[in-house]
């Protein structure tokens, strides 16, 4: 069996290229990225060489390179992670969203439409999204799987709209299809634009933390390996044409977070209780800032049996862990461009 992986050089999709790898040796991976920004090698140099993996670096925009491809290598199953997925830079060029987010996952679609046209039945496109699709919650309720789409952020309207083309082709050609929406991910490999990553780098530096508006906004945050084996569960078990909700039963207001990371990174630096919390900065909030995310995993562990294995302590920890023991990945990413993205974003 082809599984084509896309975005598997990034945060999430390295972890679920690993995991394919390990677990299923008779698969063959082909991890697609076209290495931007957010895409790294370094993140898979424990299995480049595996026998069952293959990168190829190409870019979901370009379809005559993505055509090429499912052409030359028949892939029978998509998992599509590749994506522009950061907030604040879609609020800076939206346009960069909606290329790779909707016109890179119609490329995908339509590459796969073209592909499998006479032997649809043991195909799958597994359309990999998130929960900011339903825009916010108030102090109370869940996301579930039949709530409306509200996107809020060009990020997620460009989200939202891959998940409607990816239903779409379902209805219409029946292309076969999964998509699973997750809260926030942490954990090793997260290039520091996003919060816990950014906030360990900047401790680390002693610099200021930038905390949104009051910091009273609620995220539900789930240890990335615990999304894989979600993936990977929803991918061999999951029923065609389902929305599985991911998340990790594990709500934490932003400024309740930071001070927990405050006081786990005082401790594993060995600095004096509460030097880490002197550097929260309030700054500018975000545009659009969504109040409170929140997510019903109820169906995804009442029919796939999936559940999050790690607690928010113990990820916690091995994140923190991991970004200081891996100070020259950490270094290596914050070099170059990454100065200007941080000095645009924070310059006030
Ligand atoms: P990421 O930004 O870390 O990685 C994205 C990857 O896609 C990178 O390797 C990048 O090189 C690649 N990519 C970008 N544009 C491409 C293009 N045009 N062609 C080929 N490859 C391209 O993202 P992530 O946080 O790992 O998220 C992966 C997916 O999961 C995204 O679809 C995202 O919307 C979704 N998601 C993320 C979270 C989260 O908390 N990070 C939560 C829910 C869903
Ligand atoms: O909910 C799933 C989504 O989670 C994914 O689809 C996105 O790809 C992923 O980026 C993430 O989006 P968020 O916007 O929630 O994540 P981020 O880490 O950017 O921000 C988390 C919260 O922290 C949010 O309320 C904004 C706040 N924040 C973030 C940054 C970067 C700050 O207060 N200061 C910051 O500097």
């Amino acid at each position: 069996m082809n599984v084509l992986i896309t975005g598997g050089a990034g945060f999430i999709g390295s972890h679920v290229v690993r995991l394919f790898v390990k677990k299923y040796p008779k698969y063959r991976i082909f991890n697609l990225d076209a290495l931007t920004y957010a895409g790294n090698l370094e993140n898979l140099k424990d299995i480049e060489d595996e026998e069952n993996y293959t990168f190829l670096k190409a870019d979901i925009n370009n379809i005559e390179e993505v055509e090429g491809l499912f052409k030359k290598y028949n892939f029978d199953q998509v998992i599509h992670l590749a994506a522009e997925s950061h907030v604040d830079r879609s609020i800076h060029d939206p346009l960069s969203f909606v290329r790779t987010n909707v016109i890179g996952t119609m490329n995908l679609l339509n590459a796969a439409k073209e592909t499998w046209k006479d032997n649809l039945l043991d195909k799958l496109f597994y359309h990999i999204s998130t929960d900011e699709v339903y825009g916010t919650l108030g102090e109370t309720g869940l996301f579930t799987e039949t709530t409306s789409y509200d996107p809020n952020s060009p990020y997620s309207a460009s989200k939202a709209s891959s998940d409607h083309f990816v239903r779409a082709y379902g209805e219409t050609y029946g292309m076969p299809y999964i998509i699973s929406n997750c809260s926030n991910n942490y954990g090793p490999n997260q290039f520091p634009e996003k919060l816990i990553p950014l906030f360990i780098n900047n401790i680390v530096d002693q610099k200021p933390l930038p905390v949104y508006g009051d910091g009273n906004y609620t995220r539900d945050w789930l240890y990335v390996i615990d999304h894989a084996k979600a993936i990977d569960l929803a991918f061999h078990k999951g029923n065609n044409k389902s929305t599985y909700n991911i998340g990790g039963f594990n709500e934490w207001k932003n400024i309740d977070l930071i001070k927990v990371l405050c006081r786990i990174m005082d401790k594993k630096l060995d600095r004096s209780p509460g030097s880490s919390e002197k550097l929260i900065t309030y700054v500018k909030d975000r545009p659009g800032h969504d109040k409170r995310y929140a997510i019903d995993a109820s169906k995804i562990n009442a029919e796939l049996g999936w559940k999050p294995s790690v607690t928010f302590e113990e990820g916690l920890g091995k994140t923190v862990e991991w970004y200081l023991e891996n100070d020259v990945w950490l270094k290596n990413v914050t070099s170059g461009a990454y100065q200007q993205y941080y000095e645009k974003q924070y310059e006030d």
